[in-house]
């Protein structure tokens, strides 16, 4: 997937706050809204781990996660897209493979038919999914189910942890799935399912 063999590093991210935040959960879901305008501000590592352990870091030593997954199967994958590049999100170690060092926020952006706000965006989540994890358990019919239901847990505590963080994140689903896959560069079979797109606020949450 990497483009030449130097980009196949690992990115260390600042361990996770798991115990401490100064926003409660209460102020975080009344504050939680889809905004689409961003300060060109970039995000911060710190922030971009945080981000990414609220979605899908470990929260239990024996391999459990921030969000839920049937039959614990874990068949999410997380990438981010910064004007830096493109990385996995890898749980178990909190870091981010890099998968390219080119800014692909334009590049996904134009995959968004009708939409321009993205690339504004100094970090574009991307989640997708993995469904022959979940197949051999549950079958099609529900394994396609238990991946939208997963992706939305996933996806809603990254929604809150950005109100936290008073940064703005706004989910997106309305993209061409072939051309989000092309640019993610995501193995064949895997889909993509939500693009999140988050930045610092031009506002303070809260007073819109
Ligand atoms: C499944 C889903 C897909 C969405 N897709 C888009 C999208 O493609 N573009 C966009 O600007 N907002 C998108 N949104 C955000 C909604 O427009 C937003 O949630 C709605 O306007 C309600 O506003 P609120 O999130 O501030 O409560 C999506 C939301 C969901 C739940």
């Amino acid at each position: 997937m990497s483009e030449n063999p130097d980009e196949s590093s690992l990115l260390e991210l600042p361990p996770p706050r798991s115990a401490s935040g100064s926003c409660t959960l209460e102020l975080a879901l009344s504050r939680r809204r889809s905004r689409r305008d961003f300060q060109p501000t970039a995000l911060e590592p710190d922030q971009i781990g945080q981000l990414a352990w609220a979605c899908q870091g470990l929260s239990d030593p024996r391999g459990l996660r921030t969000a839920p997954s049937a039959g614990a199967l874990h068949p999410l994958g997380l990438m981010v897209a910064t004007p830096e590049g493109l990385g996995e999100y890898l749980p178990d170690s909190h870091t981010l493979q890099v998968r390219s060092r080119r800014d692909l926020r334009a590049e996904l952006t134009a995959a968004c038919p009708g939409q321009d706000w993205p690339r504004r965006a100094p970090a574009i989540f991307a989640l997708s999914a993995d469904p022959q994890r979940v197949l051999m358990r549950y079958g099609a019919q529900r394994a396609a189910r238990y991946l939208h239901l997963e992706a939305g847990h996933a996806a809603q505590n990254l929604l809150l942890q950005a109100i936290a963080l008073e940064l703005w994140a706004t989910p997106l689903a309305a993209f061409d799935d072939a051309q989000v896959s092309r640019v993610l560069g995501l193995p064949e079979g895997h889909l993509p399912l939500y693009l999140i797109p988050v930045g610092v606020p031009l506002r303070q949450p809260g007073r819109p």
